[in-house]
């Protein structure tokens, strides 16, 4: 491999090209393809090469729908993207199981984003304290002329306050602001306020009598939003009375069950090799809903995580009551999204998504991807403590090997015979596959 300069100025066909030369036997064949994902449309190729650097080609992935999704007396069609097999299938049985039992209830519980200036200032804190409450409101009118927009539609800065850090990093203060941003993610908004912030607040320590030495430089080490949004947070919820939770799988009775999942969610809550694994099911759908919405499912994750931590240990972000009789399964997830603004209304695909969950507000938006992050997480629970996981996995699984080995479509439906009650290895399908071969 070589280095080059001047790649980003290349087209997308040289950039191939270059790749092409620089790789060995059949990587040269496989870079040479990447052309034939280009869209059709040079229009929407365009659009697409646009939204990140050096782009060659686009990356497929499936967009699929999980119906039947009743939130708040609401019947949803979900566009959820995700390349794992069994999700979508989870979502959609989760779906239809609950709708015949009352559906979802979702609410969001607050919807407040916050942002950053981190500084260094040398001089004594009280007059650091002092100047700050003097001076508050002065910094926030510096910044209305980006707030105004935010403003009329009901948004804006919520609160502004001077975090004192010095005691874990030497003169390490903070600016910290809430935000309310409407249906905009808000990152963009909330940065340009941090910046400019930043810069007034350098420009009025220098000028300001009351200090001298040291005290007089203001020095911005960053500004950026917090993705970290514990007050952006939507909680979703089913219930019904234990026996109408019906029969399962393995002879399980609706107690049965009920006592079971409890006791597979309480595992999550108490061991974080089993939180970790159990809130990736839950991911699976809130992010399917993230990405096909265009939202930027990194923030969503770290966000979620961190707030699994919360108080010191990472446990399940679900939790299962069976009070009164009464199974109760809740979500509370942090979930800062926008359907305003970035790749949102950009992206033809995250537009359409928006445009099949009837344009959403942003809290609308919450509320669905708390449903679906609930219901994979119900269906996951559901096959581990009846089924197992593999049993449902394995069908979709044969399919993806089946499909990576060639196999035709006579192939494909001979292999589903056979392996319906047989164990599905990547090594077992081969032989099968190979076997075929031979008898053609
Ligand atoms: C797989 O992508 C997700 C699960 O592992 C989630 C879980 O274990 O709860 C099935």
């Amino acid at each position: 491999m070589n280095t080059i300069s001047g790649f980003s100025k290349m087209s997308k066909a040289q950039k191939i090209e270059w790749l092409a030369t620089q790789v060995e036997g059949e990587a040269k064949d496989m870079v040479s393809t990447l052309s034939d994902f280009w869209h059709p449309s040079a229009e929407l190729q365009k659009r697409f090469d646009e939204f990140s650097e050096n782009t060659l080609t686009n990356y497929d992935l499936p967009f699929g729908i999980a119906p039947n999704f009743m939130i708040n007396g609401k019947l949803h069609a979900v566009p959820m993207v995700i390349e794992e097999s069994s999700v979508v299938a989870a979502a959609s049985l989760g779906a239809k199981f609950w709708l015949d039992r009352g559906g979802f209830k979702a609410t969001v519980l607050s919807t407040l984003k916050v942002g950053q200036v981190h500084f260094q200032w040398q001089g004594p804190k009280e007059k650091l304290t002092a100047f700050f409450a003097e001076k508050k409101s002065e910094l926030l009118s510096s910044v209305s002329f980006i707030i105004e927009n935010m403003e009329k539609r009901g948004g804006g800065i919520v609160s502004l306050e001077l975090v004192d850090r010095s005691q874990d990093i030497e003169n390490y203060y903070q600016l910290k602001i809430s935000c309310e941003t409407c249906n905009a993610m808000g990152a963009n908004f909330i940065n340009s306020i941090l910046e400019e912030m930043a810069r007034v607040l350098k420009l009025m320590v220098k000028a300001d009598d009351r200090f001298t030495g040291t005290e007089k430089e203001v020095h911005v080490i960053m500004c950026i939003l917090s993705n970290y949004t514990p007050d952006c947070v939507v909680e979703a919820s089913v219930e019904c009375p234990i026996e109408d939770l019906g029969t399962f799988a393995g002879g399980l009775t609706a107690r049965q069950f009920a006592e079971k999942f409890a006791i597979a969610v309480r595992i999550a809550e108490v061991d974080p090799n089993r939180a970790v694994t159990h809130n990736k099911g839950i991911m699976n759908g809130v992010d399917s809903v993230v990405i096909a919405t265009g939202n930027d499912f990194r923030a969503i994750e770290a966000c979620a995580h961190a707030y699994a931590a919360r108080d010191g240990q990472y446990r399940s972000l679900s939790r299962v009551s069976l009070e009164n009789d009464v199974f109760k399964f809740t979500l509370k997830i942090p979930l800062a999204v926008g359907t305003v603004g970035g790749l949102t209304m950009l992206h033809p695909i995250a537009k359409t998504s928006l445009a099949v969950l009837n344009n959403p507000s942003a809290a609308e938006l919450m509320e669905i991807m708390a449903c679906v992050g609930l219901a994979q997480n119900f269906g996951a629970v559901k096959s581990l403590i009846t089924t197992g996981i593999q049993k449902g996995h394995m069908k979709l699984h044969l399919l993806n090997i089946l499909n990576q080995l060639n196999a035709t479509p006579e192939q494909i439906e001979k292999g589903k015979e056979y392996f319906s009650d047989k164990v599905v290895s990547f090594t077992a399908v081969r032989n099968f596959v190979q076997s075929m071969n031979n008898v053609q």
